[in-house]
């Protein structure tokens, strides 16, 4: 890609690393490249952080067109910036598009421009131990149309957001309600995309966990209320019996980066490439009984189990 960079001539000052927060803070530019049917994706540009202009009648207010990752980039002792497996992001961005009929953004093009922009801004990355800089891409319809129709129109964007510990309490353990009533995702819906609806079906039950002193909401399955899914925004790992346990992929939770690095830690693999996991990812989702609700890890001397 080409991108064309134009410069801030007003740098923002770097919030002191005590007062970051989580995604409240942002940086100095941000990427965006515009998508139609015909000219395919195009003008590719990282410009000054500002607000965007939307027709009132865009698909991505109406019918939920839209689609998001989140990533981090992290200051290393060295002085120098890392991220952490940004291409899984890119290729989850890639099969969340595809699951909202939404036009994809090629995961090299995506992760360029993620590059790219990290470069751009890299003095706000913190290096205070907890801190990072949260990298948000999105992308959403712009089609303005009301009547019901696919997406013809869109905007890729990435922000990025100098953060401290996502919970109020850092690092320390937080508490989760489990959620008996409303349901997150089903099998066969949009679990396993990263779209928003997901999380605004959420935040009912969110609302009502922290009003009583609770960090997060534990999903149950949305069939029978009664299988461990995933929390609000985190995959769930369980230890019982001396074996790890975490509910597999069928297609109604996020199949998150950190839970198959974990996994992958566990069984002291080297990790795989992005997309052989997906695939075998759908794979199992055909093969697999859902009410097996669990991938296990067995100890590192015996034969791992599928997950
Ligand atoms: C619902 C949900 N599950 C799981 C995760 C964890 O995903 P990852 O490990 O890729 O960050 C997230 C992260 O935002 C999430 O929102």
């Amino acid at each position: 890609m080409n991108i064309r960079v134009t410069k801030t001539t007003h740098p923002m000052e770097l919030t002191p690393s005590d007062k970051l927060g989580f995604g409240i803070h942002y940086t100095d530019h941000m990427f965006i490249m515009d998508y139609s049917d015909e000219k395919g994706w195009y003008d590719p540009r990282i410009i000054p952080f500002q607000n965007i202009s939307l027709s009132p009648a865009a698909c991505v207010f109406h019918y939920g067109a839209e689609v998001f990752e989140g990533l981090k980039a992290y200051r290393r002792p060295d002085g120098g910036v890392q991220l952490f497996r940004p291409w899984d992001n890119m290729e989850r961005l890639k099969n969340s598009c595809i699951r909202m009929g939404l036009p994809v953004v090629p995961p090299e093009d995506a992760l360029e421009a993620v590059k790219a922009l990290v470069k751009v801004d890299e003095r706000f990355v913190p290096s205070e131990p907890g801190t990072s800089l949260y990298i948000r891409p999105f992308l959403f319809g712009t089609d303005a149309k009301l009547g019901l129709h696919g997406v013809h129109e869109a905007m890729f964007i990435v922000v990025l957001s100098p953060v401290g510990s996502y919970f109020d309490n850092g690092m320390e353990p937080v508490k989760i309600i489990v959620e008996t009533e409303d349901v997150r995702a089903v099998r066969g819906g949009t679990g396993e995309a990263k779209c928003g609806g997901n999380y605004g079906a959420s935040n009912r039950a969110g609302e009502r966990a922290f009003a009583n002193g609770y960090s997060q909401v534990l999903w149950l399955d949305g069939v029978e209320h009664k299988y461990v899914e995933e929390g609000g925004g985190m995959n769930v790992v369980f230890k019982i019996g001396g074996k790890i346990v975490t509910p597999m992929l069928t297609g109604s939770i996020l199949p998150g980066i950190t839970r198959r690095s974990c996994l992958q830690l566990l069984r002291g693999r080297p990790p795989r490439s992005a997309s052989s996991r997906w695939t075998s990812c759908l794979r199992r989702r055909r093969t697999a009984h859902w009410r097996r609700p669990c991938a296990s890890v067995p100890p590192r001397s015996s034969a791992p189990s599928a997950s």
